[in-house]
């Protein structure tokens, strides 16, 4: 009889797991759809450091698109190993840009606006202001973002 009690707990206590993965598995898409996106995207707005690691920087003479809290950014490693990093929101209405290294500049292909890939200066096209500037540090095998 003490064998059937194992067995018959051991059952219940897989069905009990079960079931509670199941309920996880259903409340959490649940939880998701009814989580307050201002809330979330408040949360987002926090986020002024982000660290890359060595190994995910762009090569000499390219670039990255990064996730910064709620925005875009675009990190340049330019040829001389300098690195910049901008918001890569373009000021005249908000479209992503992106970095042209054969024409040295970042373009947005919206309205064709131009962008210094050094300053962030909006150089010709509609945009009004330049491009946000992030710092970049280099520490010890990472670069640090940081919001100025
Ligand atoms: S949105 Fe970039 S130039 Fe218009």
């Amino acid at each position: 009889m003490p064998a059937d009690l194992t067995r018959r707990k051991l059952i219940w206590g897989g069905l009990g797991a079960a079931a509670a993965a199941y309920a996880g598995a259903l409340g959490y898409p649940v939880y998701r759809y009814l989580a307050d996106p201002a809330e979330e995207a408040a949360e987002l707005a926090k986020v002024t450091e982000m660290e890359l690691p060595e190994e995910e920087l762009p090569a000499a003479g390219s670039a990255t698109i990064l996730q910064f809290g709620a925005r875009k950014a675009i990190l340049i490693r330019h040829d001389d190993d300098t690195m910049v990093c901008f918001s890569a929101v373009c000021t005249h209405l908000g479209c992503t840009v992106a970095y042209q290294a054969d024409q040295d500049r970042i373009y947005c292909a919206c309205h064709g606006g131009v962008y210094d890939p050094r300053t962030g200066q909006n150089v010709s096209g509609p945009p009004p202001r330049p491009l946000e500037e992030f710092n970049v540090e280099r520490l010890d095998g990472k670069v640090v973002i940081r919001r100025a």
